[in-house]
Protein backbone atom coordinates (compact mmCIF):
# COMPACT_ATOMS: atom_id res chain seq x y z
CA UNK A 1 0.00 0.00 0.00
CA UNK A 2 1.64 3.63 -1.16
CA UNK A 3 0.40 6.04 1.51
CA UNK A 4 1.42 9.64 0.16
CA UNK A 5 4.32 11.07 2.90
CA UNK A 6 2.94 14.26 5.25
CA UNK A 7 4.96 16.44 6.90
CA UNK A 8 3.46 18.89 8.90
CA UNK A 9 4.55 21.89 11.22
CA UNK A 10 2.66 22.51 14.41
CA UNK A 11 4.00 25.97 15.29
CA UNK A 12 2.35 25.64 18.53
CA UNK A 13 2.37 28.83 20.41
CA UNK A 14 4.64 30.94 17.93
CA UNK A 15 4.17 33.14 15.37
CA UNK A 16 2.95 36.71 14.53
CA UNK A 17 2.27 38.56 11.18
CA UNK A 18 5.61 39.37 10.81
CA UNK A 19 6.90 35.87 10.17
CA UNK A 20 4.31 35.21 7.37
CA UNK A 21 7.78 35.09 5.34
CA UNK A 22 8.35 32.01 6.74
CA UNK A 23 5.24 30.63 5.77
CA UNK A 24 5.92 31.58 2.10
CA UNK A 25 9.31 30.09 2.27
CA UNK A 26 8.15 26.67 3.53
CA UNK A 27 4.90 26.71 0.88
CA UNK A 28 8.27 27.04 -1.95
CA UNK A 29 9.86 24.22 -0.37
CA UNK A 30 7.18 21.77 -0.36
CA UNK A 31 6.45 22.84 -3.89
CA UNK A 32 9.91 21.63 -4.89
CA UNK A 33 8.56 17.82 -4.06
CA UNK A 34 4.95 17.58 -4.51
CA UNK A 35 5.40 13.80 -4.28
CA UNK A 36 5.29 14.78 -0.21
CA UNK A 37 2.16 16.52 1.12
CA UNK A 38 3.34 19.59 3.51
CA UNK A 39 1.38 21.47 5.63
CA UNK A 40 1.96 23.92 8.12
CA UNK A 41 -0.84 24.09 11.66
CA UNK A 42 -0.37 27.73 12.49
CA UNK A 43 -1.59 30.19 15.80
CA UNK A 44 -5.35 30.81 14.79
CA UNK A 45 -4.70 34.31 14.91
CA UNK A 46 -2.48 33.40 11.59
CA UNK A 47 -4.52 31.27 9.85
CA UNK A 48 -6.53 33.77 7.20
CA UNK A 49 -2.78 35.33 6.75
CA UNK A 50 -1.05 32.33 6.12
CA UNK A 51 -3.44 30.86 3.73
CA UNK A 52 -2.87 33.63 1.63
CA UNK A 53 0.66 32.94 1.31
CA UNK A 54 1.57 29.03 1.69
CA UNK A 55 1.73 28.19 -2.00
CA UNK A 56 2.18 24.06 -2.29
CA UNK A 57 1.58 23.78 2.13
CA UNK A 58 -1.92 23.34 3.68
CA UNK A 59 -2.91 25.74 6.24
CA UNK A 60 -4.42 24.02 10.17
CA UNK A 61 -5.55 24.74 13.05
CA UNK A 62 -3.86 23.16 16.21
CA UNK A 63 -7.17 22.33 18.28
CA UNK A 64 -11.12 23.22 17.55
CA UNK A 65 -13.96 22.92 20.26
CA UNK A 66 -16.16 19.55 19.76
CA UNK A 67 -19.32 21.63 20.06
CA UNK A 68 -20.38 23.89 17.26
CA UNK A 69 -21.00 27.24 18.50
CA UNK A 70 -22.03 28.00 21.88
CA UNK A 71 -21.25 29.56 25.18
CA UNK A 72 -17.42 28.62 25.79
CA UNK A 73 -15.77 31.96 25.65
CA UNK A 74 -12.08 31.80 23.90
CA UNK A 75 -12.92 28.62 21.74
CA UNK A 76 -13.07 28.10 18.45
CA UNK A 77 -15.25 25.66 15.93
CA UNK A 78 -14.51 24.03 13.25
CA UNK A 79 -16.58 25.76 11.00
CA UNK A 80 -14.40 29.15 12.34
CA UNK A 81 -11.14 27.53 11.49
CA UNK A 82 -12.35 26.31 8.10
CA UNK A 83 -13.55 30.07 7.31
CA UNK A 84 -10.37 31.41 8.28
CA UNK A 85 -9.21 28.66 6.13
CA UNK A 86 -7.68 25.97 7.40
CA UNK A 87 -8.32 22.53 6.02
CA UNK A 88 -6.55 20.41 8.64
CA UNK A 89 -6.51 20.56 12.15
CA UNK A 90 -4.82 18.78 14.85
CA UNK A 91 -6.22 16.90 17.80
CA UNK A 92 -5.03 15.83 20.98
CA UNK A 93 -1.50 17.37 21.43
CA UNK A 94 -0.27 16.31 24.27
CA UNK A 95 0.22 20.05 25.28
CA UNK A 96 -3.49 19.82 25.16
CA UNK A 97 -3.79 16.90 26.87
CA UNK A 98 -1.76 18.25 30.05
CA UNK A 99 -2.59 22.20 29.96
CA UNK A 100 -6.13 21.96 28.92
CA UNK A 101 -7.23 18.74 30.61
CA UNK A 102 -8.50 17.01 27.32
CA UNK A 103 -9.86 13.40 27.81
CA UNK A 104 -9.74 10.82 25.13
CA UNK A 105 -13.24 11.35 24.47
CA UNK A 106 -12.39 14.66 23.99
CA UNK A 107 -10.24 14.21 21.67
CA UNK A 108 -12.50 11.78 19.70
CA UNK A 109 -15.77 14.76 20.02
CA UNK A 110 -13.29 17.60 18.45
CA UNK A 111 -12.27 14.48 15.38
CA UNK A 112 -15.76 14.14 14.70
CA UNK A 113 -16.38 18.08 14.74
CA UNK A 114 -13.54 18.71 12.30
CA UNK A 115 -14.73 16.51 10.07
CA UNK A 116 -18.52 17.15 9.97
CA UNK A 117 -16.93 20.58 8.79
CA UNK A 118 -14.53 18.50 6.27
CA UNK A 119 -11.59 19.21 7.90
CA UNK A 120 -8.70 16.53 7.28
CA UNK A 121 -7.64 15.95 11.01
CA UNK A 122 -4.37 14.41 12.71
CA UNK A 123 -4.99 12.66 15.84
CA UNK A 124 -1.79 12.91 18.38
CA UNK A 125 -1.20 10.04 20.70
CA UNK A 126 2.27 9.66 22.75
CA UNK A 127 3.28 8.05 26.44
CA UNK A 128 5.33 9.78 29.44
CA UNK A 129 8.42 9.02 29.85
CA UNK A 130 7.37 7.63 33.66
CA UNK A 131 5.33 4.73 30.95
CA UNK A 132 8.05 4.52 29.14
CA UNK A 133 10.45 3.64 31.61
CA UNK A 134 7.34 1.36 33.14
CA UNK A 135 7.65 -0.64 30.32
CA UNK A 136 3.90 0.20 29.16
CA UNK A 137 4.33 2.47 26.72
CA UNK A 138 2.11 0.39 23.74
CA UNK A 139 -0.28 -0.71 25.78
CA UNK A 140 -0.43 3.10 27.00
CA UNK A 141 -0.82 4.46 23.09
CA UNK A 142 -2.93 2.00 22.35
CA UNK A 143 -5.08 2.15 24.70
CA UNK A 144 -5.04 6.15 24.08
CA UNK A 145 -5.93 5.21 20.39
CA UNK A 146 -8.81 2.99 21.29
CA UNK A 147 -10.50 6.07 22.85
CA UNK A 148 -9.50 8.87 20.98
CA UNK A 149 -10.60 6.98 17.77
CA UNK A 150 -13.37 8.60 16.22
CA UNK A 151 -16.15 7.08 14.62
CA UNK A 152 -15.62 6.18 10.87
CA UNK A 153 -11.86 7.04 10.81
CA UNK A 154 -10.76 6.60 7.35
CA UNK A 155 -7.53 7.33 6.12
CA UNK A 156 -8.52 10.00 3.75
CA UNK A 157 -9.60 12.30 6.62
CA UNK A 158 -7.54 10.96 9.51
CA UNK A 159 -4.00 10.41 9.98
CA UNK A 160 -2.14 9.67 13.77
CA UNK A 161 0.45 11.16 14.93
CA UNK A 162 2.65 9.18 17.33
CA UNK A 163 4.44 11.94 20.01
CA UNK A 164 6.43 10.54 22.43
CA UNK A 165 6.07 13.38 25.47
CA UNK A 166 9.69 12.69 26.64
CA UNK A 167 10.78 13.73 22.93
CA UNK A 168 9.19 16.58 22.63
CA UNK A 169 11.03 19.89 22.65
CA UNK A 170 13.62 17.86 24.32
CA UNK A 171 16.25 16.91 21.35
CA UNK A 172 15.63 13.05 22.87
CA UNK A 173 13.97 10.80 20.75
CA UNK A 174 13.45 7.10 20.71
CA UNK A 175 15.47 4.17 18.87
CA UNK A 176 14.48 3.85 15.68
CA UNK A 177 13.48 0.07 16.83
CA UNK A 178 11.07 2.06 19.46
CA UNK A 179 9.67 4.34 16.66
CA UNK A 180 9.45 1.10 14.67
CA UNK A 181 7.84 -1.01 16.92
CA UNK A 182 5.44 1.47 18.30
CA UNK A 183 3.92 2.47 14.56
CA UNK A 184 3.55 -1.01 13.77
CA UNK A 185 1.83 -1.57 17.11
CA UNK A 186 -0.65 0.93 16.30
CA UNK A 187 -1.04 -0.06 12.09
CA UNK A 188 -2.10 -3.78 13.56
CA UNK A 189 -4.26 -2.23 16.42
CA UNK A 190 -6.02 0.14 13.58
CA UNK A 191 -6.59 -3.18 11.61
CA UNK A 192 -8.61 -4.65 14.24
CA UNK A 193 -10.66 -1.32 14.48
CA UNK A 194 -10.87 0.25 10.78
CA UNK A 195 -10.27 -2.92 8.61
CA UNK A 196 -7.26 -4.18 7.06
CA UNK A 197 -7.86 -1.90 3.90
CA UNK A 198 -7.83 1.71 6.01
CA UNK A 199 -5.63 0.81 8.50
CA UNK A 200 -3.17 0.22 5.67
CA UNK A 201 -4.37 3.34 4.16
CA UNK A 202 -3.92 5.58 6.93
CA UNK A 203 -0.90 7.95 7.63
CA UNK A 204 1.18 7.19 10.70
CA UNK A 205 3.25 10.02 11.84
CA UNK A 206 6.17 10.36 13.87
CA UNK A 207 6.03 13.59 16.23
CA UNK A 208 8.84 14.42 18.67
CA UNK A 209 12.78 16.52 17.74
CA UNK A 210 12.57 15.60 14.65
CA UNK A 211 15.21 17.79 12.72
CA UNK A 212 17.01 18.12 9.39
CA UNK A 213 19.86 15.55 10.79
CA UNK A 214 17.41 12.71 11.73
CA UNK A 215 14.43 12.96 9.11
CA UNK A 216 15.27 11.04 6.90
CA UNK A 217 16.09 7.91 8.99
CA UNK A 218 12.85 8.15 10.49
CA UNK A 219 10.87 9.09 7.58
CA UNK A 220 12.29 5.39 5.75
CA UNK A 221 11.32 3.51 9.06
CA UNK A 222 8.07 1.20 8.26
CA UNK A 223 4.96 2.00 9.05
CA UNK A 224 6.45 5.91 9.62
CA UNK A 225 4.74 7.78 6.80
CA UNK A 226 6.03 11.04 7.68
CA UNK A 227 6.13 13.64 10.47
CA UNK A 228 4.31 16.35 13.27
CA UNK A 229 7.38 19.08 13.24
CA UNK A 230 7.58 21.54 16.21
CA UNK A 231 10.37 23.47 17.10
CA UNK A 232 12.12 23.36 13.87
CA UNK A 233 9.11 23.66 11.30
CA UNK A 234 9.36 27.54 12.33
CA UNK A 235 11.74 28.98 9.67
CA UNK A 236 12.02 27.97 6.27
CA UNK A 237 15.40 27.37 6.14
CA UNK A 238 15.09 24.57 9.02
CA UNK A 239 11.80 22.80 7.61
CA UNK A 240 13.10 22.94 3.89
CA UNK A 241 15.56 20.15 4.57
CA UNK A 242 12.72 18.05 6.75
CA UNK A 243 10.41 18.15 4.26
CA UNK A 244 12.95 17.53 1.42
CA UNK A 245 14.44 14.35 3.54
CA UNK A 246 10.87 13.07 2.93
CA UNK A 247 10.54 12.70 -0.86
P1 LIG B 1 9.32 19.36 18.58
O1 LIG B 1 9.55 19.01 17.15
O2 LIG B 1 9.65 20.78 18.91
O3 LIG B 1 9.93 18.36 19.50
O4 LIG B 1 7.71 19.26 18.81
C1 LIG B 1 7.03 18.14 18.39
C2 LIG B 1 5.59 18.40 18.51
O5 LIG B 1 5.04 18.47 19.60
C3 LIG B 1 4.82 18.58 17.26
O6 LIG B 1 3.45 18.55 17.51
Amino acid sequence: MSRRKLVVGNWKMNGLRAQLGEVEAIGKAAAEVPEVEVGLCVPATLIAGATGCAGAAFIGAQDCHMKQSGAHTGCLSAAMLKEAGATWVIVGHSERRTDQHETSADVAAKALAARAEGLKVILCLGESLETRDSGKAIDYVLNQLAESLPEGAAPDWLSIAYEPIWAIGTGRIPTMEQIEEMHSAIRTALRQAIGAGAADGMRLLYGGSVNADNAAEIFGLADVDGGLVGGASLTGAKFAPIIAAAA
